[in-house]
């Protein structure tokens, strides 16, 4: 007989955005006349952007001739996207990075699981809460213990030694955003005490205030601690064709107990060479050519009309005083319940009422109840129809 990892046993019932999605079919079974608007995952509905699509052609072009044709591809992505990236996202903002520190791959959601398994068992992180729910999932099948930031601006120093701290800014699922002296003390703090940061910046595209920093390594030093996970996800509409990207320093160093220094870029890339075979050729091309074509614009069009539809539900939520926000800075709306009821009544309230489906606070972690999360990500119309539906009730 087989025995199972008994700490899958200590998860909840159901991963939070399957169980939303279980309610949503519910209720779309129970209620086909009335048109239900769904702001709950954070899943794009714009198209891919021109420079994308010509992308994905190009790559299949490519991909129908004998002369370039292209099979599995490097585990950690081809150098034609990397170079790309690495012009772009970072030394355009005078960070340096090497092309083996980067790793494309499908997802930032499997990356930031999955570097788990270099780690020894039993360490301990933090975890900010309200958290996206895979850090904490992810780190209950480990058997890690967790605890957790309920202040980010108080929580350190800690008696503790804590072996990984992860950070999320723009925060999912809150919008905040960190200043560039808080995530200095985090830095610091992982240097001196032998601290790794999982740093996912997944909605740096978002950004909108100047005090805050897009990527870790604009904090000085922060390449002997840090490992940023990016994703194309929000950024340019990749949520179905998948694309993400990993830098680990080649400064991070773990520990073996015949105390040599082993190199966790080195470990990242024995992991990815076993257990993946790279990025889709396709995803990757269709990035590419955005970049290669000059036509970042393009995706910045879609992330604007995101963050109005944003920003529209934080100015009619702060009318009705539910929200206390100065800046947008990512595509989520994190707002108090009314009448301080439970986010699970919450959500079946807004749901019930004016068919809109949203997420439970509670969902991210014990200070997130009494809170629920809408997201931009919606179209305008449905974004503007959401705000009509509840102005009168709310
Ligand atoms: C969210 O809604 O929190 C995100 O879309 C989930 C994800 O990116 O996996």
């Amino acid at each position: 007989m087989a025995y199972i990892n008994e700490n899958y046993l200590n998860l909840n019932k159901n991963y939070l955005f399957a169980k939303i999605s279980e309610e949503k079919q519910k209720y779309i079974k129970n209620n086909h006349e009335k048109k239900l608007i769904d702001l709950s995952i954070g899943d794009v509905t714009l198209p891919l952007t021109d420079s994308a699509i010509k992308g994905i052609h190009i790559a299949s072009s490519n991909l129908s001739k004998k002369e370039t044709f292209t099979g599995y591809p490097p585990s950690s992505g081809h150098d034609f996207l990397k170079k790309e990236i690495i012009k772009n996202d970072y030394l355009k903002r005078n960070i340096s990075i090497d092309n083996n520190e980067l790793f494309i791959g499908d997802s930032s959601k499997s990356d930031i699981s999955n570097i788990l398994d270099i780690f020894d068992k039993n360490l301990t992180v933090a975890l900010q809460d309200p958290v996206y729910p895979v850090y904490v999932d992810s780190n209950i099948i480990r058997g890690n213990k967790i605890i957790y930031i309920n202040d980010i601006k108080t929580f350190l120093p800690q008696k503790e030694h804590i072996d990984i701290i992860y950070l999320c800014f723009p925060n999912n699922p809150t919008g905040a955003i960190i200043s560039k002296e808080l995530l200095k003390k985090y830095v610091d703090y992982a240097i001196e005490n032998d601290t790794i940061i999982f740093f996912d910046s997944a909605y740096e595209a978002f950004i909108q205030d100047k005090n805050t920093v897009h990527s870790i390594y604009e904090i000085e030093n922060a390449k002997k601690v840090a490992v940023e996970f990016r994703s194309f996800s929000k950024t340019a509409g990749f949520t179905s064709i998948r694309l993400a990207y990993t830098i680990v320093p080649n400064a991070i160093m773990l520990h073996s107990k015949s105390n040599k220094n082993i190199s966790l870029n080195s470990m990242f890339k024995r992991l990815k060479d076993t257990k993946y075979n790279g990025p889709s050729y396709i995803s990757e091309y269709a990035i590419y050519n955005v970049y290669e074509s000059d036509k970042l614009n393009e995706l910045q069009k879609n992330i604007n009309y995101y963050l109005r539809n944003t920003t529209l539900l934080a100015e009619f939520f702060k009318s009705k005083g539910m929200i206390d926000v100065s800046s947008i800075n990512s595509p989520y709306v994190w707002i108090k319940c009314k009448d301080n009821i439970n986010s699970w009544d919450f959500f079946y309230y807004m749901l019930n009422n004016f068919s809109i489906i949203g997420t439970p606070g509670i969902g991210f972690g014990a200070n997130g109840e009494g809170h629920f999360r809408l997201t931009g990500f919606g179209t305008y119309e449905d974004t503007i129809e959401a705000i009509n539906r509840m102005d009168k009730k709310l």
